[in-house]
């Protein structure tokens, strides 16, 4: 772990997670709880509760829970030691410098120093472009209908026609000549010595997520080769990796991100109001920005140029969010260019439209596609729709594959069982998805049997947590090898010893994951749903009932595996004890 388990433990005890929480979220007192709107899905009455006994929170209405770091790292979109470091603050908790070695902190150092160098030239251009020498930038900007606010929020800048200033102010601030090259802000020639990289254009800084400028773009005033002059690719600027925009993207909580192409694009899209726009950096979207959206949302619309090169790359972006897992809209930009143009000329009430229009990204693709072929033409038509039936084989889930399916066929006149067949065949031809099965009779196919078990040892860990003083009257039946889910038996091993020792600490128990997914299924454990029942005999019968399917779970676990695990035999032994004296026992739920 990146800082010793006791401070960790030390900064969450010391920052209540109703304070911290209600410092982001208006919180009511209900019960014993307190309750919000949820901060991390749209929703309009509050089934977002903060447990001040149990240091957790947890959302009735999209299930996210977990303990005040899992807050913050999710509010904020810290990672794990950001927020320890955000809270240790809050807290006055000091922590302990991390040990680098001698080469380490070399490169830490070049890399801050790099930061600096931008930051620096970052205000250099911004005054610039608000002196004199500027005009010319801010009118173009102006002319661009761009407010003060907007080219403020953006930190936009202007270098002017004497490439010899950035230089002398830099040096000025204390910057070496080779850094300034080597952050791209420079370069060397014979006749002039260093002079700026960047002259006559308006610059517009490029900040990573937590707002370090990490490079610029330039834009010529009018026309010009090339239109934009980004930064070279530095140790602090990597452009595979990076956003423009994601700095306020990252909080906009809009339920998806917008995706354009330009850097323009995405200032006016924030200036009216779509402060979820981001952009690549003068590349093509790459798989790593596709990761890094992942972290913020999980739908994506594209807002591409509406011409051919726009197109194509929409298409191909749709293949790269897919493959991240993410779900692709596109929004339809015409009759205009691109996201600047539609905004001035519609607004963005009209946008906010085409934004609840956005397509379907397979639908997308089919359009697309279609215009490639002669519908009065029975072969070229036969062509387009196998291509249909090829690109329905990427679903790889039946019942998703057959939804789309069903929704070609009735937009494409195509015979749906005609369809199925051709499916089946490039299905079986590719090997790229199994052919497709007709759903059956409509039933929902009941849950896997681990699905089942993993299911009970949540509800008997929840239950447990919120009803402490059961902890004794089972512990006789239960042990930590029960939790056959490897995660669960961890907590399990946690939570029951410290139950032991009479300290009661559920949220201390997330924060010994490292991993932010495993924390967060190790705060679902705390937090599942229990059966909501009237009486008493209901609810010791289900209690009951869960802890016998557990055992029953782990009895059946261990075995099948006696022979090849040592521990399996006792485990079987035991379980068949507590097993039958279970069957018996009667719990009472007082
Ligand atoms: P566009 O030409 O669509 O840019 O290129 P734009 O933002 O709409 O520019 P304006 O409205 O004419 O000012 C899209 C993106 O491609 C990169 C830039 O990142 C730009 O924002 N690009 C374009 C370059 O890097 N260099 C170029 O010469 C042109
Ligand atoms: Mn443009």
């Amino acid at each position: 772990m990146y800082y010793p388990e006791e401070i960790v433990e030390e900064v969450r005890a010391k920052n209540d997670i109703v304070d911290v929480v209600s410092g982001y979220v208006k919180l009511q007192k209900k019960g014993g709880n307190y309750w919000a709107c949820c901060p991390f899905h749209g929703e309009k009455t509050p089934s977002f509760s903060v447990s001040g006994s149990k240091q957790m929170y947890h959302c009735f209405g999209c299930g996210v829970s977990g303990n005040v770091y899992t807050f913050v790292m999710k509010y904020e979109n810290y990672t794990f030691p950001e927020a320890v470091r955000l809270l240790a603050e809050r807290a006055g908790v000091r922590l302990p410098e991390v040990e680098y070695s001698e080469e380490q902190k070399a490169r830490a150092n070049r890399r801050a120093r790099l930061l600096e160098v931008n930051k620096e030239a970052a205000k250099f251009f911004y005054f610039q472009l608000r002196s004199p020498h500027g005009t010319v930038g801010y009118q173009y900007l102006q002319k661009r209908e761009l407010a003060d606010e907007t080219m403020h929020r953006f930190g936009l800048g202007y270098a002017g026609k004497n490439g010899a200033e950035l230089v002398q102010y830099l040096r000025s601030k204390g910057f070496e000549d080779d850094l300034i090259k080597e952050a791209g802000l420079a370069n060397f020639s014979e006749r002039h010595g260093l002079v700026s990289q960047f002259w006559n254009r308006v610059m517009y800084p490029i900040q990573d997520a937590n707002n370090r400028v990490i490079g610029f773009g330039g834009r010529v005033m009018g026309d010009g080769e090339p239109k934009y002059l980004n930064s070279p690719e530095t140790p602090v600027f990597d452009k595979r990796r990076n956003l423009y925009g994601l700095n306020f993207a990252r909080t906009a909580r809009s339920g998806n991100i917008i995706l354009c192409e330009g850097y323009m694009d995405v200032i006016a899209m924030h200036q009216a109001g779509f402060t979820q726009a981001v952009a690549s950096l003068g590349t093509a979207f790459t798989p790593e920005q596709a990761n890094l959206l992942k972290r913020y949302t999980d739908n994506v619309l594209l807002a591409y140029d509406s011409d051919g090169a726009g197109v194509k790359a929409a298409l191909r972006g749709i293949g790269i969010l897919r493959e991240a897992g993410l779900t692709g809209k596109v929004i339809n930009m015409k009759p205009y260019k691109d996201p600047d143009e539609f905004m001035k000329a519609l607004g963005k009430e009209a946008f906010q439209e085409r934004i609840n229009q956005a397509e379907n990204s397979f639908f997308f693709e089919i359009r697309i596609l279609e215009g490639q072929y002669d519908m009065n033409d029975p072969e070229s038509k036969t062509k387009f729709h196998r291509e249909i039936a090829k690109k329905l084989c990427e679903f790889s889930e039946d019942l998703e594959r057959d939804n789309y399916l069903q929704a070609v066929a009735e937009k494409y006149f195509i015979g749906i069982e005609n369809l199925r067949r051709l499916v089946a065949t490039y299905a079986a031809q590719t090997g790229l998805a199994k052919p497709v099965e007709r759903p059956k009779s409509g039933v929902r196919q009941k849950n896997k049997p681990e699905e089942n078990a993993k299911k009970s040892q949540r509800l008997l860990i929840t239950w447990i947590t919120d009803e402490p003083s059961l902890y004794e009257k089972i512990k006789k039946y239960i042990t930590v090898d029960d939790f056959t889910e490897e995660l669960y038996r961890k907590v399990a091993e946690r939570l029951f010893a410290d139950m032991d020792a009479g300290n009661f600490n559920p949220a201390g128990i997330i924060s010994t994951f490292e991993d932010a997914e495993e924390q967060h299924e190790a705060a679902e454990l705390f937090n599942t749903s229990l059966p909501e029942l009237g009486t008493k005999q209901e609810r010791e019968k289900a209690f009951h009932d869960i802890l016998l399917a557990v055992k029953k779970n782990s009895y059946e676990y261990f075995s099948a595996r006696l022979g090849s695990d040592v521990n399996a035999l006792n485990q079987v032994i035991e379980g068949k004890k507590a097993l039958e004296e279970l069957a018996k026992l009667h719990i009472s739920l007082d």
